[in-house]
């Protein structure tokens, strides 16, 4: 075990669940090497809209306090426990924890872990789990998305978004971007999306039919939520699928059950937090075939605004004011 050469660290610290702005900076102690861990250097942490509401405390699950935020992270080895073959001091890693990223060292146990591979940066290893593992289950597990269909991106410019248009892509669907501002919608264009539609135009619905030569599309994936849901849904093509994935517009929808009937559509819910316990082998498989992707470079992470580690609510701030393209990530060191 490598002795440690400082005792404290700086991090993000939440004492109590509360305003973006309240959150400081602190001098915590460093995180002790437990049996199986690893000690990580972190260069950069990944944001998401979960982790806005986490810190404020309005999250469906709660972390005791106090509490260091931020889940997705990459950096370098900078110490192992006892027994741990597998890492060493130095290797350039990506990982995901429940929470303690956003901090200059953090210990995972090394099951968390991965190599960042070659020509991947800090940032973009740390803009990748989270999307792409939600995006993908969702249109490989429960749309069963086929190539050849055509599909509706809610929020496309999102992190949620970019992913899912990226694999959309890849699967081989025509895919339909949907954002409120040009620039998103151009971002949106930029990372292979065929077509873009401003859904906070009153007749976007219409916009969409002729899109869609009045078909409507197959796989919605929506984790916008709110009105713009319900205004997809009457839009969706026969045996479509809508897949909810979040809330990120703040109310959650009601859907008349009489809707799914006449239009022949379903409603499929996605929660990638209870994936790992519920079906272990697909999480698995789905992690493989992510992991390759990158490898090939055939997927690149949207990697989009940079905060320094000093501006950290900066990155929440973004997501929260809806201004966020792709992932925002606070860069730790470099
Ligand atoms: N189910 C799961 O397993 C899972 C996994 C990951 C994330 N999520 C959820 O998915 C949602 C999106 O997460 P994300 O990280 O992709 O967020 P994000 O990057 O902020 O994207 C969300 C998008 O929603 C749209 N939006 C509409 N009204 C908004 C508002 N009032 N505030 C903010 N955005 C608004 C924005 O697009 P426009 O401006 O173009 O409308 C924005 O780009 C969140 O609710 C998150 O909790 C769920």
């Amino acid at each position: 075990m490598k002795p440690y050469l400082e005792s404290t660290m700086k991090a993000v610290v939440v004492q109590n669940y509360t305003a973006i702005d309240d959150v400081q900076l602190a001098h915590v102690p460093m995180p002790e090497l437990t049996p199986g861990s690893v000690r990580v250097r972190v260069r950069a942490v990944g944001i998401g809209f979960v982790d806005g509401l986490k810190v404020q405390g309005l999250y469906q699950t709660k972390d005791p306090l106090p509490f260091i935020p931020g889940t997705e992270f990459a950096g370098e080895v900078d110490g192992v426990a006892d027994g741990v073959s597998e890492y060493s001091a130095g290797m350039q890693v990506m990982g995901m924890v429940r929470s303690g990223a956003l901090a200059e060292y953090v210990v995972v146990p090394m099951e968390a872990l991965r190599i960042l591979p070659d020509g991947i940066s800090p940032e973009a290893g740390a803009s990748f789990r989270v999307n792409y593992l939600t995006a993908h289950y969702a249109l490989t597990e429960r749309a069963k998305l086929q190539s050849g269909e055509q599909m509706l991106v809610l929020g496309a410019a999102g992190g949620v978004g970019t992913a899912a248009i990226q694999l959309g892509k890849i699967f081989g669907a025509r895919v339909i971007a949907a954002a409120s501002t040009e620039e998103k919608r151009e971002f949106a264009l930029g990372l292979g999306a065929d077509a873009a539609i401003d859904y906070n135009r009153p007749n976007w619905r219409e916009e969409l039919k002729d899109l869609t030569e009045n078909r409507g599309c197959d796989v919605i994936v929506d984790p916008v939520g709110g009105a713009i849901s319900l205004e997809a849904f009457r839009s969706i093509a026969w045996n479509g699928r809508h897949l909810v994935i979040g809330f990120a517009a703040g109310n959650i929808p009601a859907l008349p059950f009489n809707l799914p009937l006449l239009k022949g559509g379903t409603l499929l819910g996605v929660d990638l937090a209870q994936v790992p316990r519920r079906e272990p082998e697909v999480y698995q498989r789905t992690l493989r075939d992510l992991f390759r992707l990158l490898g090939d470079r055939r997927l690149r992470p949207a990697v989009g605004r940079i905060f320094e580690f000093e501006r950290f609510y900066d990155a929440f701030k973004t997501l929260a004011g809806r201004r966020a393209l792709g992932k925002v990530v606070v860069r730790v060191a470099r």
